[in-house]
């Protein structure tokens, strides 16, 4: 039963065309990307794979809205966001997308509760309805119960995932999280990208991830390899065309 009004279900919410990064000038520039094209079907997971050094925080950062690509167009489903103004795009940002980090980036003296509530504040998101928002996102990854202790009290998975509310506590489309597993153990890595399937399943959110564990591509519905600024391959897993 489809509603004709809606987009069909994975119609791209991301899209990059002909995205090229070029570092400093001259003499001294450096082509970190290259002629990436690709599209993130809404309610997808997809993991960005290479090197240390192959552009996947570049590619991140700009698909991110954070960096600019040299040349080439992003759109966030019909919007484009190159060519916007540092403040038309971190408004875009504080609506619809959220980021996360390897380093879990939250702030030792305040209680995971305040870490999240004090995310949305800095968003400028109005106070009204905060305190509902951010017990809601600690809710959605698991800690609840957990919320008054601080970074410290909680293991790397528990504050990762702390990091995890605090970036969907304004409910964005889009959660883009750069190596967000890799100073995990297996274990804790797991229960990561157990959140993040939650997450795309019940929340219908689209989560762009980079790593390079090899077990955490098993659990994502599509990878993109990019090798030297340049996209190699990308797979579709079986599970999403079924
Ligand atoms: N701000 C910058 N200035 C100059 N070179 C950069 C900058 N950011 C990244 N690079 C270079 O671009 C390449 C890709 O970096 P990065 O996107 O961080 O790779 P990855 O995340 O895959 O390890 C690297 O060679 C890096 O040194
Ligand atoms: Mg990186």
């Amino acid at each position: 039963m489809q509603n004709e009004s809606l987009p069909a279900a994975g119609a791209p919410i991301l899209r990059a065309e002909g995205i090229k990064r070029v570092f400093g000038k001259g003499a001294q520039a450096f082509t970190a990307l290259a002629d990436i094209d690709l599209e993130l079907p809404e309610g997808s997971m997809v993991a960005l794979r290479g090197r240390s050094g192959s552009g996947k925080t570049t590619l991140l950062n700009i698909l991110g809205s954070l960096d600019e690509p040299t040349e080439g167009k992003v759109f966030l489903r019909d919007r484009e966001l190159t060519g916007l103004s540092g403040a038309e795009r971190s408004a875009v940002r504080r609506k619809e997308i959220g980021l996360v980090f390897q380093s879990f980036g939250l702030i030792p003296l305040m209680s995971a509760y305040e870490n999240v509530e004090f995310g949305l504040r800095i968003a400028g998101a109005p106070k009204a309805g905060n305190k509902e928002a951010a017990e809601q996102a600690l809710e959605r990854v698991g800690l609840k119960e957990r919320m008054k202790h601080r970074p410290t009290e909680l293991s790397g998975g528990e504050q990762q995932r702390v990091a995890i509310a605090r970036a969907i506590a304004h409910k964005p489309s889009l959660l883009i999280a750069d190596e967000p597993t890799a100073e995990l153990d297996s274990v804790m890595g797991l229960q990561v990208m157990q959140v993040f399937r939650d997450l795309v399943r019940r929340s219908g959110m689209t989560i762009l991830m980079t790593t390079h564990d090899p077990g955490m591509m098993e659990l994502v519905d599509d990878v993109i390899a990019l090798e030297d600024g340049r996209i190699d391959s990308k797979t579709a897993r079986q599970a999403r065309q079924a």
